[in-house]
């Protein structure tokens, strides 16, 4: 049993039998929250704290496939999620990612849209089938000059660049030899993320290596509900692996290559809590374990926990396959912050997951600002006081609100950003935050059906239209870093 972003395992049946394929996939629930966000809950506060350190970085975040759109321009060729999107009958609205919000073409307006935000950090991700259209591995360079014109744009109006090297949309010829279940995928990535540190290297802040590996292992690989729509758990057990060996030369190759700047992981967690006093420590650990520690302890402790074989023969089956004697110290190379995602707590009940928290639009997302405090502490105590990023944090707009006057996100801000002040009072080195996102995009397989931005699209023109939580952001942004 388990509890994560996205998914609910299906039966204590299942868990009992340590199987991860028994999983059901709780973000294809039909969006059964609460219209309105209550945030009346337990932690929800109406200040953000005093004030944050100097030099916090606040930002928003965004991925390439989202945004983009011009999915052929300057020689791209197609990702795992171009072809998924293709398949039909996998996303929510049927729509792709084919536009999107345009920004490939509209990018300067979105910089400046930032710039006005005040922000001072930026997190975006580089399309590997921009830069690398091709089995050749020839560089493509006019896709990246898209993201060293963006970059120039960064720096001239004061944002730093964080740049995320992988955000899932791996090219198809890659995926064609294997994709992440060949080992060689590691050796793909290095190659790839040189020749990004090679011309963007000189300019950006920070980067994050892989987005949320364990999305990918448990939404793309063991419940087929994300690309490339595969469910084999065994499989998903040598796909985790290989990411993080996948992340762990990546860092190694940043630090031989000279660049500048910072580089670390981008995990998605998930604080795990007992619903009540029946509910055996034992059993949250175990939840703890998929969520969480599967991701964090190769990366920051350089060895998989104790206690795997809880998820099952046939994962371990395939991690053991793919682990090979040197792998532990390249994956735990040393990194310069642990970035992460927080969305949702894991609330563990006796008989499966439980919902106590008020639910998004989304139908996954208990909204708990407490938990954000809890991962940040936690992180700090169990993994030697690293820096740490908040690398996404947002809600999906409110069933039956007007998204443009989007008075739930604002609280759903004020909450998270009071509890991480909270964590930083008590001594964690948090050192940004970045809101999921600056612009409504397309949201994987739920397609436009369930928007994060700070900024609305209108579909037929692609115009930018400020939602209230972008006015708020703006002006709490402005009263923090002073
Ligand atoms: C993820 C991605 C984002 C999502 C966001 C909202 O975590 O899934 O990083 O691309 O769009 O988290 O679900």
């Amino acid at each position: 049993m388990g509890i994560s972003r996205r998914l609910l395992l299906g039966s204590s049946a299942a868990a009992a039998a340590g199987s991860a394929a028994g999983c059901s996939l709780f973000r294809a629930a039909s969006a059964t929250g609460s219209a309105g966000v209550d945030m009346s809950g337990p932690s929800a506060t109406t200040t953000t704290g005093g004030s944050f350190p100097p030099g916090f970085a606040w930002g928003v975040a965004t991925s390439a496939f989202q945004i983009e759109g011009a999915v052929a321009a300057d020689g791209r060729t197609p990702s795992i999620w171009d072809a998924y999107t293709a398949i039909g009958g996998r996303i929510a609205d049927g729509s792709t990612a084919a536009v999107a919000c345009d920004h490939y073409r509209r990018w300067e307006t979105d910089l400046d849209l930032m710039k006005q935000l005040g922000i001072g950090s930026y997190r975006f991700s580089i399309a590997w089938p921009r830069v690398m259209p091709t089995a050749s591995g020839k560089v493509n360079g006019a896709g990246l000059g898209f993201y060293d014109r963006l970059v120039d744009g960064l720096v001239a109006r004061g944002i730093t660049p964080v740049a995320t090297l992988f955000h899932w949309d791996l090219p198809t010829y890659l995926q064609d030899a294997g994709g992440w279940e060949n080992r060689d995928s590691a050796g793909w990535f290095v190659d790839y993320a040189q020749s990004v540190f090679a011309r963007l290297g000189d300019r950006v802040g920070s980067w994050a290596t892989i987005n949320e590996t364990k999305i990918i292992t448990q939404l793309g690989y063991q419940q087929g509900a994300m690309a490339p729509g595969k469910r084999d758990t065994l499989a998903s057990g040598r796909v985790m692996h290989h990411l993080n060996l996948a992340h762990g030369r990546a860092v190694q190759a940043f630090r031989a290559s000279g660049a500048h700047g910072q580089i670390g992981p981008c995990f998605a967690l998930a604080p795990c809590y007992a619903a009540d006093e029946n509910v055996a420590p034992e059993t949250v650990a175990r939840i703890d374990l998929q969520e969480n520690r599967l991701y964090l302890d190769p990366l920051l402790r350089g060895s998989y926990p104790d206690g795997l074989e809880s998820l099952g023969s046939d994962f371990v089956h395939g991690v053991d396959s793919a682990v090979r004697s040197d792998d532990a110290a390249v994956i735990g190379a040393t990194v310069d912050f642990v970035g992460f995602t927080y969305y949702t707590p894991a609330i563990i009940g006796s008989s499966g997951p439980v919902q106590r928290y008020p639910v998004a639009a989304n139908g996954w997302q208990q909204i708990y600002p407490q938990g954000l405090h809890d991962l940040l502490t936690r992180i700090h105590r169990d993994y030697q006081g690293p820096n740490i990023v908040v690398l996404e944090n947002g809600v999906p707009d409110a069933l039956g609100e007007d998204p443009i006057d989007d008075h739930h996100r604002i609280d759903f801000l004020r909450g998270h950003l009071s509890a991480a002040h909270q964590a930083i009072t008590e001594g964690v080195r948090l050192t940004g935050y970045h809101v999921w996102s600056l612009l409504d995009n397309f949201e994987w397989a739920q397609g436009y059906t369930q928007t994060f931005g700070l900024v609305s699209i209108e579909p037929a023109t692609l115009r930018r239209i400020p939602k209230a939580s972008y006015r708020w952001y703006a002006e709490h942004v402005a009263s923090r870093s002073r």
